[in-house]
């Protein structure tokens, strides 16, 4: 005999007057007037059990079960009284009248119950993610995760992608993040770097003549995390052949959107809008823009270029500078406070400061301005800014002043966080995006060094050498990202197949002939022994099922996830390790504790 015939959450009136036997937790336990009522869950739901004081022996055990005990009960299924039935409840129309009843394991006070009525730190619900994971709204979100993975592969599969699995332990596969090392026993002082990525070996199985490839894959990155990263996380990862652009991106939003559509019954539209970088960070600030947000960005360095205003002046005539207002309609009721708060939020992103104008009347011209700043415009730049804008009364105006990515980033982020704190983005739309033609390489300006935008294995859109050493700021990538609601979902690019423009980019990237081979010779040459186009793209499962689900954070999505400072309170892991391992590892560590000294 089976241990259960049924699930807790899936008994109903079809089993009227049967026997059926249920296993599960116990949710909770109520005492009526003699009668004992048991709520029994299980992954499907609850269900209502009664034990009577006829039945002595039962009666005692279940007098004697805690919050959480594990149990099996025998019983016929009745209809509830009139008047006892519960609505809410799939299986509210019916109890279990028990007959049986067994303890399959008893289970201590729990540090908190799944249905999670009180206020529980997340660190406490990481540690006993087990008890976490019984929430039936954290096992739906795996149970969406699950859907998702399946979907993709459905889709993926009848294209004839074959799923290829890459190595763990492997030498440096940069993605911009630190690499998490594992030492060698067998030949000490050396490390194998965990993958930041797949990139290099599909790369490979493309010189393989694989053609096309997937692979849901772990994936490891040592670096700052945020509420949307985790230092291992899952890339839905692809690369095709004898492939352009469109191809791919044509392919990859026809996926996303069967995704949506199967699994959440949503039509996102068909085509995506596509974006250069170029523009998104123009109007948005960002190379991610959320666009149901209203906001824009608006440039008018050219307005004040004569200003007797140097904050304004200056970069309005430097040529990595950028002047931009962004206009809150109907924002002239923020207080000094809450403007003095922006000011110092945008901060942390470099600003210097966030001047302002308050349009209380527009029909008074200058008059009817308010602002610390106007005593330094000219009427005409007043003016102006006023038509480029479309400033009406009520509205206020946000300045922006610096180098331009200093400025997209404070005015990018005021944007959204005025979106949200003025309620301006429509919470139920889905609005994803391309984002096209990236730049190759960003600037350092602290070390006057370029690196790459996306992967030093990118091709770029123009291959002449002389550009590439040139004007490297000018060369534009064969790169997309795709973007859905202000988060980058994926990002990929057409791959550089010729050595010699890959030994260029890497050179730009401070790598000799020398360094370029002996770090990346197993790509180098495969280039050189017959490569196809290729390219291809990863998506970040994680993020993509954080959207999916409509949660907050990551860890949500995750069923061991880390905490943002990298630690595991399940296990505790990182942990100290015994001397003698470090010993055959030939490792010595400097503690912290001992440098200080
Ligand atoms: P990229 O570095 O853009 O590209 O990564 C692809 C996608 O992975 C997700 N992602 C992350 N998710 C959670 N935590 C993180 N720390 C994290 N870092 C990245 C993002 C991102 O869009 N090899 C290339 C892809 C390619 O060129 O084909 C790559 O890894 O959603
Ligand atoms: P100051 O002359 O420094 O007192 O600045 C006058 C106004 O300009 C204040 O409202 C500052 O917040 C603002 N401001 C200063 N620097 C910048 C900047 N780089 N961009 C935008 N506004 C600024």
């Amino acid at each position: 005999m089976a241990m259960r015939s049924d699930f807790c959450g899936q008994v109903g009136l079809q089993q009227l007057d049967s026997t059926v036997k249920l296993c599960g937790w116990v949710h909770a336990r109520r005492d009526h007037g003699g009668v004992i009522f048991i709520d029994l869950r299980d992954k499907k739901g609850l269900v209502q059990i009664v034990v009577r004081p006829e039945e002595k022996e039962l009666f005692a055990l279940a007098e004697s079960l805690r919050d959480e005990c594990v149990i099996q009960v025998e019983g016929v299924v009745h209809r509830r009284p009139p008047g006892t039935e519960n609505a809410d409840r799939a299986t509210g129309q019916i109890e279990i009248i028990a007959s049986d009843l067994t303890v399959l394991n008893r289970a201590k006070t729990p540090p908190f119950t799944p249905d999670m009525q009180q206020n529980i730190s997340e660190e406490v619900r990481l540690r006993y993610r087990y008890i976490d994971i019984r929430r039936p709204a954290m096992l739906k979100q795996l149970q969406l995760r699950a859907q998702v993975l399946t979907a993709i592969r459905k889709f993926l599969e009848s294209r004839e992608f074959l799923e290829v699995e890459t190595p763990c332990l492997t030498r440096t596969t940069p993605e911009g993040a630190r690499d998490y090392l594992v030492p060698s026993r067998h030949t000490p002082g050396s490390f194998y770097a965990l993958p930041q990525s797949p990139q290099i070996f599909k790369q490979l199985l493309m010189a393989g003549g694989v053609d096309r490839y997937y692979q849901i894959v772990r994936c490891f990155r040592d670096e700052d995390l945020r509420a949307d990263r985790q230092p291992e996380f899952t890339q839905l990862d692809i690369e095709m052949s004898f492939i352009e652009e469109n191809d791919i991106m044509n392919l990859m939003e026809q996926m996303i959107r069967e995704l949506f559509k199967s699994v959440l019954n949503i039509a996102l539209p068909d085509p995506f809008p596509r974006m250069t970088y170029q523009e998104a960070m123009q109007r948005f600030g960002s190379d991610k823009p959320d666009l149901r947000n209203p906001l824009e960005l608006v440039d008018i360095a050219d307005l004040v270029k004569d200003v007797d205003f140097k904050v304004f002046s200056e970069p309005a005539h430097h040529k990595y500078g950028r002047v931009a207002v962004l206009k809150l309609p109907h924002g002239i009721d923020l207080s000094r406070k809450e403007i003095d708060d922006y000011t110092h939020y945008i901060t942390q992103f470099g600003a210097k400061g966030l001047a302002y104008i308050k349009v209380n009347d527009i029909a008074l011209g200058k008059e009817g301005l308010q602002s610390p700043i106007l005593k330094f415009l000219t009427d005409a730049a007043i003016k102006g800014i006023l038509e480029r804008t479309k400033a009406q009364t009520g509205d206020i105006l946000f300045f922006g002043a610096d180098r331009a990515t200093v400025v997209s980033d404070a005015l990018g982020a005021l944007r959204l966080q005025l979106g949200k704190d003025r309620k301006l983005v429509d919470e139920s739309a889905w609005k994803p995006l391309w984002v096209i033609d990236f730049p190759m390489f960003s600037y350092d300006p602290a070390h006057d060094t370029w690196d790459p935008m996306h992967h030093p294995f990118t091709a770029p859109q123009n291959p002449d050498p002389k550009l590439l050493q040139h004007a490297p700021g000018s060369s534009i990538a064969r790169a997309y990202d795709m973007v859905l609601n202000g988060s980058e979902i994926g990002g990929g690019s057409i791959r550089i197949h010729n050595v010699d423009t890959q030994l260029a980019v890497l050179e730009l990237l401070r790598f000799s002939d020398t360094q370029a081979w002996d770090t990346f010779g197993h790509l180098l040459g495969a280039l050189q022994y017959g490569c196809p186009p290729h390219g291809g793209l990863a998506f970040g499962v994680d993020r993509l099922v954080m959207l999916m689900t409509g949660a907050t954070s990551i860890r949500d999505v995750i069923a061991f996830p880390k905490t943002q400072s990298g630690l595991c309170p399940l296990t505790n892991a990182p942990a100290v390790v015994p001397d003698e391992q470090l010993q055959e590892l030939g490792i010595l560590v400097r503690k912290p504790k001992e440098e200080k000294k």
